[in-house]
């Protein structure tokens, strides 16, 4: 038996049998522990496909300065005046070379099909003492709720607002949606899977929901995300145009291994949305707890209903680690570290790809790889219909006009070059794109921007979405 399928040969044939029912013809029995089903495509080759296109993707991530005409591959706005009133840059970025505009559909990006029939897949099987399920939880219930004023202190600020950024915008986009697909004045319930302690009650309650269910694994997290939701509902009812905020229920529970529907107050509940921020790659440790997550996302979840959240490019780190040895690569702001070093020789496994990301009071602990065309064939079991997965960059791109006034407020952006008597986030170093930006623009005196170690780190990240299908 392989070294990477520890379990009894019992859990070995469940676990592989679990795997033929997604995908299917993958396995032959006889070279089962290997990386090729016999005829088949092997999973470096789905890798290799994939991180192929990658590259053109990471080739823009890392040429801040040096796009199409100079200065625009790093997404800045001009800036005359304040930093809430940027205006939006109108450039059109190059776009990665993975989702090029035949891929395109109705305004989304759709990646290559998943691979069909003969390939394999390295299955990690799951048992209760092997996952990694409390070290994240632990590591969550340890970070400590920081303040407003040492937040804004802090060297990844802009990159903290700009991610914020692309949630509002994503849960603005779906909660229309199917507002816009219900009789006026219906209900409009949303899930919201790892919610930590609740950075996104606010966008809610701008999306004026009416119920949100807040699960999490950290029983601290929800905690916080409780005392947030019965502060945002204080500050509510003394509002002069007081509008009720949704109800809530907070579920601390693991979302990889536990039924949720269970949890809810009303079991027979219909969702009409299910978000997953930043949390949803932790389910691929293995195929067992992948499964649970789609399947809490996708039961309760009505017919014409969206799944949707960000998670990590696993094209984008693959791409990155390899461009740099296969162990570690980053930045002055974040750095990511495989155990096992990326190689062209053996691909990392499908399920259980480890590595430790690494980011300043956000994240320090173990992550997976989600390798896109099983998650889209997973979500397929689930009766769940891809519409979309775009890199944060694309987003950006495709919603910058729209959400430029909102860039604005949250301050996503850096002034550069910063007023008088303020300084810049990161070394002025890292903003020469703006420099030539700027050199390149007839009356434009400030843009608004992100260094190029904070763009590095929103682009390692893709949001993606699917739709509940009717049968
Ligand atoms: C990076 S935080 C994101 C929090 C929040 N969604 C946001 O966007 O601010 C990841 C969250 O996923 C949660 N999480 C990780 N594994 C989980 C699991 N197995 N079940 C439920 N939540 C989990 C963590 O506790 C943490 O709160």
């Amino acid at each position: 038996m392989s070294g990477r399928l520890r379990a009894s040969a019992e859990d070995e044939e469940r676990a592989r049998e679990a795997v033929r029912s997604i995908l299917p013809s993958q396995f032959d029995d006889d070279e089962a522990d290997g990386d090729v089903a016999p005829g088949g495509v092997d999973v470096k080759q789905a890798y290799e496909e994939e991180t192929s296109y990658a590259d053109g993707a990471v080739k823009q991530e890392h040429s801040p300065g040096h796009g199409v005409d100079g200065g625009d591959s790093l997404m800045h706005c001009e800036s005359e005046a304040s930093p809430e009133e940027l205006p939006p840059d109108t450039k059109d970025f190059e776009r990665p070379q993975f989702y090029q505009d035949s891929d395109r559909e109705n305004g989304h990006s759709k990646p290559k099909s998943p691979p069909r029939g003969n390939e394999s897949v390295e299955v990690k099987v799951e048992s209760a003492q092997s996952t990694l399920c409390d070290v994240v939880a632990a590591h969550y219930n340890s970070v400590p709720e920081s303040g407003l004023d040492e937040r804004s202190k802090s060297r990844i600020l802009h990159l903290r607002n700009f991610n914020n950024w692309i949630k509002s915008m994503l849960i603005d986009e779906y909660v229309n949606k199917v507002r816009d697909s219900k009789p006026r004045g219906s209900s409009l319930k949303v899930l919201d899977m790892g919610c930590g302690k609740g950075g996104d009650l606010f966008k809610w309650r701008q999306g004026k929901i009416t119920h949100l269910v807040c699960a999490d694994i950290a029983a601290t997290s929800i905690e916080q995300c409780k005392d947030r939701y019965s502060d945002i509902k204080q500050r509510a009812q003394r509002e002069r145009n007081f509008s009720p905020l949704f109800s809530a229920e907070f579920i601390v529970a693991n979302c990889t291994k536990e039924r949720l529907r269970d949890h809810y107050q009303d079991v027979t509940m219909q969702l009409d949305l299910v978000s997953c921020q930043f949390a949803f790659h932790y389910c691929f440790e293995s195929l067992p707890q992948a499964e649970c997550m789609m399947r809490n996302a996708s039961e309760c979840l009505r017919p014409g209903g969206y799944f949707f959240g960000s998670c990590p490019n696993a094209n984008a780190i693959v791409s990155r680690a390899r461009k740099a040895g296969g162990k570690k690569f980053g930045n002055d702001v974040y750095f990511v570290e495989f155990e096992t070093p990326i190689n062209d020789i053996k691909p990392p496994p499908i399920f259980g790809a480890k590595y430790n990301f690494h980011m300043e009071g956000v994240v320090d602990c173990p992550e997976f790889l989600v390798h896109f065309p099983t998650f889209i064939r997973l979500a397929e079991k689930y009766n769940l219909e891809f519409v979309a997965c775009e890199p944060f960059n694309a987003f950006f791109d495709r919603k910058k006009v729209e959400g430029r006034g909102l860039l604005g407020r949250m301050q996503a952006f850096e002034t550069y070059p910063p007023f008088p008597g303020q300084s810049m986030n990161g070394p002025l170093s890292q903003y020469q794109h703006g420099d030539a930006y700027l050199k390149s623009q007839t009356n434009a005196q400030r843009l608004g921007t992100l260094s190029v170690a904070e763009w590095e780190a929103t682009t390692l990240y893709l949001i993606f979405v699917f739709q509940k299908a009717s049968s």
